[in-house]
């Protein structure tokens, strides 16, 4: 049965509340891309979420709080860090990891010891879940591994027949998911960048964070963030990252070995017949919140290959450029490149 997303009125969010209430999955706009949402103290449907998404049951949600008041029915031995973050960042794009409350399912933290939380600042996400009045456990709501929705239908192009209602806000403004910072020991790391920026962090909280983990190996057994994992965010299209001096050569590389391509650009803007070519923003943020909806249309466009322009790596597009690495990781990079 395919779901049709409801528009985000009133009526249809008490609709969904009371879904929420009797173990039923929501799918919601947050500001940064769409959760698939479960009520969090109730581990029938938490475990929903896993079979929803295919996604292995030892890798933790996040929570999603009304507000910050919230944060000691979660969290333990709460640092001044993350009392300071909640109250200057929430709601927002930003994750805290914690220590969890002992009765909190270990369903939710992937059997960890830590929570992660969120308040998130979409009106429509901001409305469900205060009427809901506590935590909503919620990841990403694409299937395990692909690209994260940031549309209402987008979620149902992927979850029809998982998901009891998508309620549907319209585009989401960051188009990225949360940065996460883990602040559960006393070494603070950031898990996954975002909107919310590490200088920004580092700022508020006075202190540096460590370099972030780069090269995983997918072996370790130690992933806490599937978000960390090389293969992630992937369209199903092979997807090549290339410099903007290369891109070119590689166009006509390709072209001339009859492969279809697709572009993705924010800066190279040269036009060619017959090769479809999304030209994103040059500022970073406006480039984010459409990278996911591009590289699904081109996606769906039944393309050999999507060449995709690398963005400068400076910090402000470094979530964007974590993405773009991850959905391209394991295909070769245009000649010249890094
Ligand atoms: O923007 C977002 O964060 C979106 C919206 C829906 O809020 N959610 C999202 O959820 O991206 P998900 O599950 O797709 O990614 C959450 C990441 C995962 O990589 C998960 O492993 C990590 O957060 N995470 C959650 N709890 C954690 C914990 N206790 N320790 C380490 N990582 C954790
Ligand atoms: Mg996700």
């Amino acid at each position: 049965m395919f779901v049709k997303p409801t528009f985000a009125d009133d009526a249809a969010i008490e609709q969904a509340v009371a879904i929420l209430r009797s173990g039923g999955l929501v799918a919601f706009p947050t500001e940064t891309v769409y959760g698939l949402g479960a009520d969090a103290r109730n581990p029938n449907a938490v475990k929903k979420i896993f079979t929803a998404k295919g996604r292995p049951s030892d890798h933790p949600l996040i929570v999603h709080l009304p507000d910050g008041s919230h944060l000691d029915k979660w969290a333990n031995d709460i640092p001044e860090s993350a009392r300071k973050l909640a109250d200057r960042l929430w709601p927002g794009p930003l994750t805290i990891i914690l220590k969890k409350k002992s009765d909190v399912l270990s369903l939710v933290t992937g059997g960890q010891d830590t929570v992660g939380l969120r308040v998130p600042a979409n009106d429509v996400a901001q409305k469900l879940i205060k009427r809901f009045g506590d935590g909503i456990a919620a990841p990403s709501a694409n299937r395990f591994k692909r690209i994260s929705p940031t549309r209402a239908e987008h979620v149902a192009d992927e979850l029809t027949g998982f998901v009891d209602m998508i309620l549907d806000g319209g585009p989401c403004q960051v188009g990225v998911e949360s940065t996460i910072v883990d602040l559960s020991t006393s070494i603070p790391k950031i898990l996954r960048p975002g909107q919310v920026l590490q200088s920004e962090l580092e700022e508020l909280l006075g202190i540096e964070f460590q370099p972030a983990i780069e090269d995983v190996n997918l072996d370790r057994s130690d992933i806490r963030a599937p978000g960390m994992m090389q293969m992630h965010y992937a369209p199903l299209t092979l997807a090549r990252l290339c410099e903007s001096k290369d891109l070119q050569e590689a166009i006509n590389e390709q072209t001339s070995a009859a492969l279809k391509v697709g572009l993705l650009t924010y800066d190279y803007d040269n036009v060619h017949d017959n090769i479809p070519h999304i030209q994103l923003s040059n500022k970073a943020n406006d480039y984010a919140r459409d990278m996911y909806n591009a590289l699904r249309k081109l996606d769906q466009m039944d393309l050999d290959v999507i060449l995709i322009e690398h963005p400068p790596e400076t910090e402000t597009w470094r979530a964007v450029n974590d993405r773009l690495m991850k959905a391209t990781h394991q295909n070769k990079e245009c000649s010249g490149s890094k």
